[in-house]
């Protein structure tokens, strides 16, 4: 049996880091993405003595110019294909757009969008050629309102969410997985990055696993993680009035 290889972008801390332990332990090797050289090795030295497989460790910055393809060469030039693309990578920044530092704004969408799209195209074509390949592509539940005091994030989820759902049906009959993979708050450093703790109860990346694992089992388009974030992400700010949605969504990511 050849072996099977899972690019995880944002590996290093949090969501990306725990589906790197839960890949390697399916079996499937493993090439780990982020700045974070030191805290990659260390997660790929676990996964190696836990699970035996092959990890790979690929430090950079996404956002530098060029990453996508540079990623994507460097990872064919070691030998590997990827049959299984998880696009985590991604922070968001909380506060007033007026108040916003602009390049932080630029930065989090070409990594939100434009490199979890670059990296789908790149990856998508050896895919369907082979007739198998999984891509992950993590929205939020910020995907389905716009979000007042995280406008950018939310926005660039929402695209995410829309890029992802139409890959989905594009690839229908390929032999290809897509999925985009919603999680409400969920317990990582992701609060730290955005700068405010605004999330009262917060969902494990376990839990988001199994919710994963349970989509991709029913060839699902979208999936939000938690029953209680799926009923509000895809009935409730449906039937609200847009004002009012907009307050509540606001009320939500403002600190407690
Ligand atoms: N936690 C939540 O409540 C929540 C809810 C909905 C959606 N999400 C989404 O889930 C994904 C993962 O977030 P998380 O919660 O696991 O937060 P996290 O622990 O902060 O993870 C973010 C990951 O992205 C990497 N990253 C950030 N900027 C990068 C860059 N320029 N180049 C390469 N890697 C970069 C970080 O590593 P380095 O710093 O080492 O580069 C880290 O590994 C994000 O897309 C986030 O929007 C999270």
């Amino acid at each position: 049996m050849t072996s099977r290889t899972a690019l995880i972008t944002g590996a290093s801390t949090g969501i990306g880091a725990e589906f790197a332990r839960r890949l390697g332990a399916d079996g499937l090797d493993l090439v780990l993405v982020a700045r974070s050289a030191d805290k990659l090795e260390t997660l790929a030295g676990e996964i190696r003595a836990a699970s035996g497989v092959a990890v790979t460790v690929m430090a950079r910055d996404l956002g530098a110019p060029n990453a996508a393809a540079e990623l994507t060469a460097d990872v064919a030039a070691a030998g590997l294909h990827v049959d299984f693309l998880l696009n985590n990578a991604g922070f968001g920044t909380h506060g007033p757009v007026a108040e916003a530092d602009p390049d932080r704004l630029a930065d989090q969408i070409r990594l939100n969008c434009e490199v979890l799209t670059e990296l789908s195209q790149r990856c998508l074509p050896s895919m369907i050629e082979r007739r198998s390949g999984t891509i992950i592509n993590v929205a939020s539940n910020a995907a389905f309102q716009p979000l007042p005091l995280m406008a950018v994030y939310g926005a660039t989820k929402a695209y995410v969410l829309s890029f992802t759902e139409a890959l989905w049906h594009e690839t229908r009959g390929t032999g290809v997985r897509v999925l985009a993979l919603c999680p409400g708050p969920t317990e990582t450093p992701f609060f730290d990055v955005a700068g405010e703790d605004f999330a009262r109860s917060k969902r494990t990346t376990a839990q988001l696993i199994d919710t994963t694992k349970r989509a991709l089992a029913r060839d699902q388009p979208s999936v939000v993680d938690g029953v209680s974030n799926a009923v509000l992400a895809r009935v409730g700010v449906r039937l609200l009035p847009k004002k009012v949605a907009l307050w509540a969504a606001q009320k939500v990511v403002s600190p407690r």
